[in-house]
């Protein structure tokens, strides 16, 4: 059934505090619960008291200490209703018996490795206890964790330890007291044999603070840098943002058996160890940018998630929307801003756009949904963050931060909305906020054409501007954004241009704000036809339409002070050419020359760092360009066009890329720091050019086996193994008998790769690989290694046209579903573009989508992605 926004209702009682005691053994764990409710003021007499369950099965009930008798409640495995309770506070007492072992969903009380811990955002704290288990719903915590000290020296909850001691028979116990109010979401216990790393951090006020990282034994060296991470983390919310931390501890705990990245439970962060765990030999460049951005991401939360939570799921991007864009803006102080805004950007035109113009589509703040876990998706975070940043960019620095701290203050322990986040930057600058809600409100891609054109004889410029917005699932009518469109004028000699007077819209210094659905702005005192460099920084989570000439976008690539507009203006060139090869127009070879000048010209500026250039040599992959095309798509036709387009490109400089290769070989040793990582990425985006320039891959096969750490060698992996030569089948069981076998992390990255491989022969050897008796089938990061990079990563084989990849996937599904929903829910997702594949594929996804929604029993989580996909 389907729960509406429209219908919150604040709970009848509160629940003002939690005892909780967890007594652990091996087979059983028991959970008593002592809560201290009461009913509101309003709630009439009489009104029963609902608590949400999940699975559980009750053992004894009480209310301030006397048994319930049997028709006093009511109980099944997914509520307790007490049919009268009290008009006064009372205590209400339950017990349960848990079987952590057997939860294979990773939701409520787990074992990982022989690790207890807990997940319990959003609702799995109804799987350890019978509760009100909704984020409005704030009180402080007390529990009691008692286990055998040997199978369980490490007792961990949220907040502070208060007592511990010996509990007899070999067991122990310790008390943790968190006094933040909190609701059961924030909730977290560990109980096992683990090792750890400690430090401390003193805050700006002078307050130490205790850290410890801990993991499973032997690989607590391996913390280091996510310990660093997190001590910077904790100076710059105090620096950006003014945010000092509020306990005496913080804990962070690995563990291997995750549905996703990490959760901010109050005090005691609990992590997937794939965003823990990095050396040089294991972890690549990207997997340390990716631990820095999620402990600074999660540990963020304690304030933009914590302190202030959301009233209802609704409101999921209150926190995570804000909280991405704080961990963004930490990742670009950290490193090189630029660099840092291109690769989001990426990421949201491949993850965000395709989810925004599919079946899925949603808005950030949606008013209705079936399940809830299908709701944290890149939507939610990644366009939230975008919103946020378009709020400062509209702001300024000065209004925004002053927004934020009001907001820290008036809004500090409750759990609020949108609107009440909004009206904080309304009433501090006196901006008026209606239609930039908005955004949080309607989904899909807004599409932004401009056209323009110069009078030179009068001097004026005039640039036209169009918004649209395409109907989504569920949302047919659309309204016009506020989109923020920072700009430019360039003059012929490459420096700005000015005028004297501008019409039609606003316009501040270097920012255009379009209101309506078209503007046409005129801008008088032009002295030369200008070149407009539109959505500076990407300013806007918008599709821009823009008939550029290929000398625009070159003087561009060359010009723009802007450098996330210099990257994409060779992006631009190469899409435009990509696309029409795709339809049939072959490219010219003077456009080529063209791009391959200015990408050289790139490579050798001695301005620009490495891993800008990187980038700006990157070509579009293969899912961006079938998004920008939009309809009737044939993947195995882009890829192989891109291919044909790379050689055609760089096959008459492959010298020249290979003397700036042999140039950036460095012997110092490994370093994960911003400028050693952007040598590697530009060194390893030139061998992949080079491979692809002349399609020989010995230089490859030479780098992966000289390397002295994971980032070259996998980056030589990569470029081998995706497409199926000679040498790839060898390389890769190199790879896994050397370095994957003993480290299941390394073993991800084989599946990855595993599952990449373009050859007609790679479900086949997937299939294998799932059906070795010794393949972890309950464990999220082999799954999606495997599983998720097929789906994302391997267009061409994921979509052909008999259907054998769509049926692999649908299969995979059915058989996970029955264990965990999530990872089958998640995996499932990668089906969003079926509707823009050409007419066979699309009905080839089409039937295997239809077949798998006649299994009997599909979990909600699937059965609604799946009832989405297909509806029309
Ligand atoms: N709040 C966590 C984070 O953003 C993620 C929790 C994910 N939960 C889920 N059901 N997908 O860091
Ligand atoms: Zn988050």
């Amino acid at each position: 059934h389907t729960i509406f926004l429209k219908d919150y209702a604040p709970s009848p009682y509160r629940i003002v505090a939690v005892d909780l005691d967890f007594d652990i053994f091996d087979k059983v764990t028991i959970a008593r619960a002592q809560l201290s409710i009461e009913p509101e003021a309003e709630t009439p007499p009489g009104t029963p008291l609902v608590l949400d369950g999940d699975g559980l099965s009750l053992s004894s009930v009480a209310i301030d200490g006397a048994p319930l008798m049997q028709s006093a409640y009511a109980s099944d495995a997914n509520s307790l209703t007490i049919v009268e309770p009290p008009q006064r506070r009372f205590v209400l007492e339950t017990e349960v018996h848990l079987d952590p072992a057997a939860n294979t969903k990773l939701m409520g009380l787990y074992r990982s490795n022989g690790v207890w811990c807990t997940q319990c955002e959003p609702e799995g704290f109804r799987r350890i206890t019978y509760y009100l288990d909704r984020p409005d719903c704030l009180a402080v915590f007390k529990v009691t964790l008692t286990a055998d000290a040997k199978l369980a020296p490490v007792l961990l909850s949220n907040g502070n330890l208060v007592r511990a001691g010996d509990a007899g028979d070999g067991r122990h116990f310790a008390v943790w007291q968190d006094l933040h109010p909190k609701p059961a979401y924030l909730f977290a216990m560990v109980a096992g044999d683990l090792g750890s790393i400690t430090d401390s951090f003193t805050t700006a006020s002078g307050k130490k603070v205790d850290l410890a990282i801990y993991c499973e034994h032997g690989k607590e060296s391996q913390c280091d840098w996510a310990m660093d991470s997190l001590k910077r983390s904790m100076a710059w919310d105090e620096r950006r943002f003014g945010r000092e931390y509020d306990l005496d501890i913080f804990n962070i705990v690995a563990v291997s058996d995750f549905n996703f990245g990490a959760m901010e439970n109050k005090g005691l962060n609990i992590f997937n160890d794939r965003l823990v765990f990095a050396q040089p030999e294991s972890a690549t460049d990207a997997n340390y940018a990716g631990i820095e951005r999620v402990i600074a991401h999660e540990y963020f939360h304690n304030w933009t998630g914590n302190r202030i939570t959301c009233r209802d799921w609704f409101q999921l991007c209150l926190k995570e929307g804000l909280t991405v864009y704080r961990d963004q803006e930490f990742s670009s102080d950290e490193r090189s801003r630029p660099v840092q805004r291109i690769h989001n950007v990426q990421g949201l035109r491949s993850a965000q756009f395709p989810e925004d113009s599919g079946p899925l589509a949603h808005a950030p703040r949606p008013d209705h949904y079936k399940e809830i876990n299908n709701f944290y998706t890149t939507t939610v975070y990644e366009k939230g963050a975008e919103i946020v940043r378009m709020l400062a960019t509209l702001l300024g620095e000065t209004a925004f931060r002053k927004g934020m701290d009001f907001y820290f203050e008036r809004h500090d322990g409750e759990a609020t909305t949108i609107e009440a986040f909004l009206a904080v930057f309304a009433d501090s600058s006196g901006m008026d906020l209606d239609q930039f809600k908005t955004w949080y409100l309607q989904a899909g891609t807004p599409q932004v054409s401009v056209r323009d054109a110069y009078d030179a004889e009068n001097q004026t410029y005039t640039l036209e501007l169009d918004q649209l917005t395409a109907a989504t699932p569920g949302q047919l009518e659309k309204s016009a954004l506020v989109i923020p469109i920072r700009f430019g004028l360039i003059g012929p000699n490459g420096s700005p241009m000015g005028w004297s007077s501008v019409s039609g819209a606003e316009v501040r210094d270097d920012m255009i704000v379009l209101r309506e659905d078209s503007a046409v702005l005129r801008f008088e005192g032009v002295a030369n036809r200008p070149v407009p460099s539109l959505f500076r920084e990407f300013s806007a989570p918008v599709q821009v339409h823009a008939d550029r000439s290929q000398d625009d976008l070159l003087f561009l690539a060359q010009h723009d002070s802007d450098p996330f507009n210099r990257w994409e203006a060779l992006q631009d060139v190469s899409s435009a050419l990509l696309i029409d090869a795709v339809d049939g127009k072959r490219w010219d070879d003077k456009a080529l020359d063209g791009l391959r000048q200015a990408a050289l010209q790139t490579l050798d500026s001695d301005t620009l760092d490495d891993a800008f250039k990187a980038l700006a040599l990157e070509i579009p992959d293969a899912s961006v360009l079938g998004q920008k095309i939009g309809k009737d798509i044939d993947p195995a036709r882009i890829h192989s066009t891109r291919k044909d387009f790379i050689a055609a490109l760089f096959g008459p400089v492959v010298g020249t890329l290979e003397t700036a290769y042999e140039a950036l070989t460095s012997n110092k040793p490994y370093a994960p720091d911003a400028a050693q990582a952007g040598q590697r990425a530009l060194r390893n985006q030139l061998l992949k050019l080079i491979v692809g320039a002349g399609g020989d891959d010995a230089l490859a096969v030479q780098q992966y086996s000289e390397a002295g750490n994971m980032t070259d060698r996998f980056a030589a992996l990569t470029i081998v193994g995706t497409e199926w030569t000679h040498d790839a089948a060898g390389l890769l069981a190199d790879f896994h008998t050397r370095f994957a076998t003993h480290d299941p992390l390394v073993l991800d990255k084989w599946l990855m790769i595993s599952a990449r491989a373009d050859d007609d022969g790679v479900i086949e050897r997937m299939q294998a690989i799932l059906a070795d008796p010794a393949f972890p089938k309950n464990n999220p990061n082999r799954l999606r290694s495997l599983v998720g990079s097929f789906v994302l990563s391997n267009p061409v084989q994921f979509t052909r046209a008999d259907g054998a990849g769509f049926r692999f996937v649908t299969g995979f599904v059915a058989d996970v579903d029955a264990r965990n929903p999530q990872v089958a829910a998640r995996v499932l997702t990668g089906f969003r573009i079926w509707p823009i594949l050409e007419p066979k594929r699309r009905e080839a996804a089409k039937a295997a989508l239809a077949d798998l929604q006649q299994s009997a029993s599909l979990s909600r989580n699937t059965a609604d992605i799946l009832g989405r996909m297909l509806a029309d």
